[in-house]
């Protein structure tokens, strides 16, 4: 068998895809004197809710800020509970914290890291009033057995699709004309990027309405309503909101990586397809499974590995992928132990056993649009190099 050489240079586990066109629209926004919120973050609410097929979009500077806007406009507070997942990133339950309602964790499905329909029942109570299911990696969370519970339970739906622009629910993009309420990000490493962004979707007008208000300090009237021509100096404060808007330099970004999104999409499928195609049949690794309902977007890839087939920890094989000039990334550490949460709940990392266990044996592989087959071949040669050396 050839020795396995390593390449000179460090390869990152996530860049941005930057084309002309993307340099020529932040100059144009830039040159145009307005880079405040304006007419590009409006043309691009219109462009996204048209995109994923829902009413209203409000652009936002993170998928955080939609996420707990969706739970403030719902009203959703001290005394009330809302189930999330534990394999998630912080912004999913810490935005529960952030109404004062309590997070409620709901194991998950160990094939696919989704939350399971059948934990978060259990999880029910006269306090629950809302499910923040994440559509993990690019995965759709199940979103039919999701809605059955929140119909039964008089629940409302809050979507974490930070992962998802691109995802699909038995053929229907998320967001598609949704039940509650769809947060994105824009944030640099995502699928479509400008740095940090985010939006919120939904059809509920009352809830777009609302939102929208509480996005902008709970101004009746934006600056741009405000400062254009025929527009009014005066404003009332409805609420007392948040800074959470979108501004046009996100805009002139988000508005043309949705343009190239499929093509990016496209760049990035080849690259699994060196994944899928090297590490099937590997008795140390074990893939993720994509269930029959769902387009996975393809956002993150996600590897395990087998601990018994090892003679070496996951931590000891990420070294060994770095030591190989590979950049690698876990998603998520599972948040039930993180001391924020184990401080206030008392959890113990048994507590959410399939998450724990899938936290501790996944490893995130490069995966963007920008990578190519050709590095994507020396990853998979990477992990395979070190599944033979360090074999059990
Ligand atoms: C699952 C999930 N939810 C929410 C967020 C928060 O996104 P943002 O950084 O846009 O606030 C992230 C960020 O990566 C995420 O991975």
């Amino acid at each position: 068998m050839s020795e396995f050489k390593v390449r000179e240079d460090w390869m990152a586990f996530c860049l941005p895809d930057v084309s002309e066109a993307e340099v020529a629209s932040i100059a144009e926004a830039v040159r145009s004197g307005w880079w405040a919120k304006g007419p590009r973050t409006i043309a691009f609410e219109k462009q996204f809710a048209e995109y994923v097929g829902a009413k209203y979009c409000i652009g936002l500077n993170s998928c955080t800020a939609a996420l707990h806007l969706s739970l403030a406009a719902k009203d959703i507070g001290p005394g009330d509970e809302v189930i999330t997942t534990p394999l998630t990133f912080a912004a999913s339950a810490n935005t529960i914290l952030h109404v004062g309602a309590t997070p409620v964790f709901a194991d998950i499905d160990p094939d696919t890291g989704l939350i399971d329909p059948a934990e978060i029942e259990k999880k029910i109570t006269k306090k629950t009033k809302a499910i923040v299911p994440v559509h993990y990696s690019g995965l759709a969370a199940d979103l039919g057995e999701i809605g059955r519970l929140c119909d039964s339970y008089g629940l409302f739906l809050s979507e974490d699709a930070a992962h998802a622009v691109e995802t699909r629910y038995n053929g229907e993009l998320i967001g598609h004309h949704p039940r509650g309420a769809v947060s994105y990000s824009f944030y640099a490493t995502k699928n479509l990027a400008c740095g940090e962004g985010g939006a919120l979707i939904t059809d509920d007008e009352e809830l777009a309405q609302k939102a929208r208000v509480l996005s902008c300090h709970g101004m009746s009237a934006g600056a741009w309503n405000r400062y254009g021509k025929g527009g009014s100096w005066r404003y009332d404060i409805e609420e007392p909101g948040y800074k959470y808007n979108m501004f046009d330099l996100q805009a002139a970004l988000a508005s043309v990586q949705l343009e190239r999104m499929d093509d990016m999409q496209r760049r990035r499928f080849e690259c699994v397809d060196v994944y899928e195609k090297a590490f099937k049949d590997v008795p140390q690794l074990r893939l993720q499974k994509t269930p029959a309902y769902c387009h996975h977007s393809r956002h993150l890839y996600i590897l395990r590995i087998v601990p018994e087939a090892l003679t070496i920890s996951r931590d000891q094989f990420i070294e060994e992928l770095k030591a190989r000039n590979v950049g690698v990334s876990v998603h998520f550490i599972a948040l039930h132990t993180m001391s924020a949460y184990t401080r206030r709940f008392g959890y113990k990392p048994e507590d959410f056993k399939k998450a724990y266990d899938f936290s501790e044996s996944e490893i995130s592989l490069p995966l963007y649009s920008t990578l190519g087959v050709e590095k994507a071949e020396y990853v998979a040669e990477a992990v395979l190099d070190i599944c033979r050396k360090f074999a059990r």
